[in-house]
């Protein structure tokens, strides 16, 4: 049995918005527990402060700054983790957007949607279609996305949200059975709130309509989020893929 520490030695994760968050509680404790971690993040200043917090306490990281959503990018990166150490085994992502909040659908505007679709579902596809060949490989590959709450149980007045992690949770549900007999696993995660930068500018009432659906009636913390993480990632996550994980405090029974 390996112990809980070394769980990734040897291994390469790649977090895509992992310069902050949900993604940088999951890079911090990938690398605590062995891998060589990959941040990748559209916010320069925090990846690069992100990566250097990693290397200042004698953990192994890089860095990589670049939109989530640009493919060439993406597909040169990729290319670059993996001659790193040859190998890539996880994939996390982490990247999102909330776009607006509290605003119903008739007054929502396009350009915002589908800027929110492009971030959170086409960033998606992009970073799943690019990873799996280099993890076919190997045979083996672990890819977790972070969807949401909002998309099983549709939040309203953030209708670029909602549906934009409803279609997350799709792309997780078809590759996960598309890889299902390949070594690659294909998971998501639906948080309910998370205590993160990114909520700090919602609309207060829209945080406290939905912290009060939470049953422990508290925000999760981004430790919470990366130890169930970081288990979805792991070897011995073996028999699960295509499956959206709840971390909600009892909101979610389903
Ligand atoms: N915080 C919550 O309450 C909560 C709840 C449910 C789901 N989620 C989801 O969890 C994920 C992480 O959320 P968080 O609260 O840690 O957010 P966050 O804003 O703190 O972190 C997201 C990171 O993604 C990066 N990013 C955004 N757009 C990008 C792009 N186009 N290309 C590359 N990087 C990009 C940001 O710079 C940031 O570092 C998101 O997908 C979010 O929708 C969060």
């Amino acid at each position: 049995m390996t112990k809980i520490d070394e769980r990734f030695k040897g291994q390469v994760a790649l977090v895509a918005g992992g310069a902050r968050g949900i993604g940088g509680a999951v890079a911090s404790r990938l690398a605590a527990e062995g891998a060589r971690v990959a941040v990748l993040d559209v916010n320069k200043n925090t990846l690069d402060a992100k990566v250097d917090q990693l290397e200042k306490s004698g953990l192994q990281a890089t860095g990589f700054a670049f939109d989530l959503t640009d493919e060439d990018a993406l597909a040169d990166t990729i290319e670059k983790v993996y001659q790193w150490q040859q190998r890539l085994d996880v994939v996390v992502n982490s990247v999102g957007i909330v776009g607006p909040t509290g605003i119903p659908i008739v007054d929502y505007s396009t350009e915002e949607f589908r800027k929110v679709m492009e971030v959170n579902v086409t960033g998606a596809f992009l970073l799943t279609k690019l990873s799996v060949p280099y993890m076919s490989n190997n045979n083996y590959g672990r890819i977790l996305h972070v969807a949401s709450i909002g998309g099983k149980d549709g939040n309203p007045n953030m209708v670029g949200y909602a549906a934009s992690k409803s279609g997350l949770i799709g792309l997780i549900k078809g590759v996960g059975k598309e890889y299902a007999t390949s070594g690659i696993t294909i998971n998501g995660l639906a948080p309910a709130v998370i205590a993160t930068e990114m909520n700090q500018d919602t609309d207060p009432q829209v945080l406290k309509y939905m912290a009060d659906k939470i049953p422990m009636k508290r925000l999760g913390t981004v430790e919470e989020a990366a130890a169930i993480s970081c288990w979805i990632v792991s070897k011995e996550a073996s028999f699960n893929t295509g499956f959206v994980f709840d971390l909600s405090g009892g909101r979610a029974v389903y």
